[in-house]
């Protein structure tokens, strides 16, 4: 019998991760299934250990059950328990083992498939929530020269800078307001705010964009009114998420099953269609 793998979400049928496992496997010759589970919102664990007994071996997870998969799993990756949150559980004999890999697709997708390098770069991230706290360790350990966390809520990322601090080596670990970016340039400005879901964008002063430099949304599957004021506002060049959702998906892959697979075919793929 193939080897059963799934996204677990809550709502779920607009997901794209069967379809990429799917091209995945064909592109890597792996026995495997991949299929899309719909949690009731108060029952993800006995979804999960039903998938366990019918011989699954791993999941993604999707909103709302990050948390609860970082609750349920018994030993945790480094880059899990720094976003406090998993995005991939494996499943052995030794027990559920979480993993987040939205932090490395991001990174990824960043410098393999847009060709922007984080070393030494000004680099500002927008949002103090799940998304920026699941993306912030793998983004210091690039060592931009400078990481900016802007939050609506000033504190919330002053909170998220003192709880990284240690983590930040030769990276200039700052964090505020929207309104104190006045003035300031980056090379690299990257939405994690939950604005693009209500179609909005974060109120940020005019002029943070620095010559050639990219902006990047991490939702995907359309121009944001982030990506349309960053164009407005002279950003070089925009992306939107749609290359990390499938560089997350490539280091579940991996982890499961010890193999990469390529990537490139699956994010043509997904554009054309
Ligand atoms: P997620 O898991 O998507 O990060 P979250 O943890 O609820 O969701 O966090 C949402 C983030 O988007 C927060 O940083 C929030 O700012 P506040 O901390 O001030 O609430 C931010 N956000 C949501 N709507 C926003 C908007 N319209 N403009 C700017 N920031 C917004």
């Amino acid at each position: 019998m193939s080897d059963r793998y799934a996204v677990i979400g809550n709502p779920v049928a607009h997901s794209k991760s069967p379809r990429i496992h799917a091209v995945f496997a064909g592109l890597t010759l792996q026995d495997m299934t991949y299929e899309a589970i719909l949690a009731p919102v108060d029952g993800f664990e006995p979804a999960v250990r039903a998938f366990i007994a019918a011989g699954g071996r791993g999941l993604n997870v999707t909103v709302p059950f990050k948390l609860q998969a970082y609750a349920l799993a018994q030993t945790r990756s480094p880059r899990a328990e720094a976003a406090k949150a998993v995005n991939t559980l494996a499943f052995s004999a030794a027990g559920i083992h979480g993993d987040n890999t939205d932090g490395v697709g991001l990174v990824a997708d960043l410098t393999r498939n847009l060709g922007v390098p984080l070393a030494g770069r000004r680099v500002l991230l927008l949002g103090a929530g799940g998304a920026a706290r699941g993306v912030l360790l793998p983004l210091l350990e690039q060592q931009p020269a400078l990481l900016r966390l802007a939050n609506r809520t000033a504190d919330k990322a002053r909170a998220l800078q003192a709880e990284f601090a240690a983590r930040a080596a030769a990276c200039r670990l700052e964090a505020g307001g929207f309104a104190e970016l006045a003035g300031r340039e980056f090379d690299l400005v990257i939405n994690a705010t939950a604005a693009s879901l209500a179609d909005e964008a974060p109120p940020l002063p005019h002029g943070l964009y620095a010559a050639g430099s990219l902006a990047y949304d991490m939702v995907y599957g359309r121009e944001t009114p982030f990506l349309a004021a960053a164009r407005a506002q002279g950003a070089a060049r925009l992306a939107d998420g749609l290359g990390m959702l499938v560089e997350q998906a490539a280091e579940s892959f991996f982890l499961w099953r010890g193999v990469r697979p390529p990537t490139a075919p699956v994010l043509a793929q997904l554009r054309s269609a």
